[in-house]
């Protein structure tokens, strides 16, 4: 069973600390939302499963951490000061203001007027000053998407690992947009964090390589509990394409608020680095660029056969950090029936993303046998390095049993006076709400187990 609605997701998220509205203290900053203690290792751990996937198992991607503060000259020839826009309306009214293309009928959604002004394109990319002086000599803009920077060290990365084709590079990080309408929690936001891959091919084998990454894309999105059954593939028609864009498939999720886009896996041709390199008029790049005079750079790569300088063509799986946690909470909030009127809220994450991996519940709070075991075990567990685990000193297992189902704990373990007999522990499964008695010297490897499945 999925979320019945974004209101259980988000109360769920605020009770249990997984995501806070910013700055709700004030009054909250619309479009911005900060993960709390359990919002954080649930968001490391999905930037770390898609990290390893791409860099730890491809020997032919390499990773990037590039800043987020972009010199305007790389989003001038990157296309996004022309064309990085939303239509915008004004109610006259009421001075809201409106996407175009998501109003319904042309009635502004705040007061029902119909006196709406005529779309004009809005830019999305925020604008900081640099350096002490602030009139707008000096200014940068907050990255739109960490693509960019994945261009301008195209050669860097290439030199210094001696990368030939087919090969890749991977960033994490934030990006930001000034959405006119930011809105579904965590949905659409200011500020987010995009999980982007840059795959250089060689021209001509572009689309195949575009089929091969939506495969893989889907797997890789089941694999953290995201099944097919929920997800559409939308082939993006041509007058909708972004401008770097020869073709583009999104992966659409049923969102509780609706059939959304998770992930966006584009061909973006030579667009970026024929945009960015010098000499272009040298090089056979067959996207249509503006003139470069700027560029200290030849963004190309020598083709080992011909020996000829190739500008790479590009396949781009971009997913969306935010929208992945939204998605993989509303596959694992289940509400299960236990009879007599009572139910309860369970998390099915799958383990590898849960943020605490298991729970030590010593059975009675003020027993310093007890809480000692536990204690001993919780640190021996912890040092496996598979993720958080923590001791629940409460003394109420009944309600600690709860709130770890609630956060997606896979395993309770409790450490009763039969644990100081015979060195065993009673271990609770999350889903099956099944107990077994295991063998306290078992559990490094039974918790690993669980964790790999
Ligand atoms: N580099 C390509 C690119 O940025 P995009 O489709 O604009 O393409 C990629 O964005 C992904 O980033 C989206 O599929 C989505 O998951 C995420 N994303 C985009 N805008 C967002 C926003 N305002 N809030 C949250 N996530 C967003």
């Amino acid at each position: 069973m999925t979320a019945k609605t974004m209101d259980d997701l988000v109360s769920l998220c605020k009770r249990r600390g997984f995501i806070f509205q910013s700055g709700e203290i004030y009054g909250g900053l619309q479009g911005m939302y900060d993960y709390g203690p359990l919002g954080v290792e649930l968001k490391n751990n999905l930037k770390s499963a898609w990290w390893s996937s791409m860099v730890y198992e491809n020997d032919n991607i390499e990773g990037l951490d590039a800043s987020i503060l972009s010199n305007p000259t790389v989003l001038k020839y990157s296309g996004h000061e022309d064309t990085f826009s939303d239509p915008m309306v004004d109610c006259k009214s009421c001075n809201s203001r409106f996407r175009a293309d998501q109003l319904d009928k042309n009635i502004c959604p705040n007061c029902g007027s119909e006196d709406l002004t005529e779309p004009r394109p809005f830019n999305l990319m925020f604008k900081t000053n640099v350096g002490p002086i602030s009139d707008g000599s000096s200014f940068a803009y907050l990255r739109p998407e960490t693509a960019q920077q994945i261009f301008t060290n195209f050669k860097n990365v290439v030199d210094s690992s001696s990368k030939t084709l087919p090969f890749g590079i991977a960033q994490i990080g934030k990006a930001f947009r000034n959405e006119i309408t930011p809105r579904n929690f965590i949905f659409r936001v200011r500020e987010f964090e995009q999980m982007e891959l840059e795959f250089f091919v060689r021209p001509g084998t572009d689309e195949d390589w575009h089929k091969e990454w939506v495969k893989k894309r889907l797997h890789w999105w089941e694999q953290q509990g995201v099944p097919k059954d929920n997800i559409e593939l939308y082939d993006v028609p041509d007058d909708e394409l972004a401008h770097y864009s020869k073709g583009t498939i999104d992966i659409m999720y049923k969102f509780p608020h609706g059939l959304e886009e998770l992930e966006g896996i584009a061909n973006r041709t030579d667009f970026d680095l024929g945009s960015h390199t010098k000499n272009q008029d040298e090089l056979n790049i067959s996207a249509k660029v503006m003139p470069n005079n700027n560029s200290n750079t030849r963004l190309a790569i020598q083709d080992i056969d011909s020996k000829k300088w190739v500008v790479p063509y590009v396949i781009e799986p971009s997913a969306g950090v935010d929208r992945g946690v939204l998605a993989i909470m509303n596959e694992a909030y289940n509400v299960e029936d236990l009879g007599e009127g009572k139910e309860r809220i369970v998390l099915k994450l799958k383990p590898h993303l849960s943020p605490i991996k298991a729970a030590v519940i010593p059975l009675k709070k003020n027993n310093a046998e007890l809480v000692n075991k536990a204690s001993d075990l919780k640190k021996r567990l912890q040092s496996l390095n598979i993720g958080r685990v923590v001791l629940e000193n409460t003394g109420n297992i009944g309600k600690g049993y709860r709130r770890h189902d609630e956060i997606g704990t896979p395993l309770c373990i409790t450490i009763d006076f039969e644990s100081l007999e015979d060195n065993t522990a009673t271990v609770r499964d999350r889903d099956t709400m099944k107990q077994e008695r295991v063998s306290i010297d078992a559990l490094p490897d039974y918790l690993i187990k669980c964790i790999n499945e």
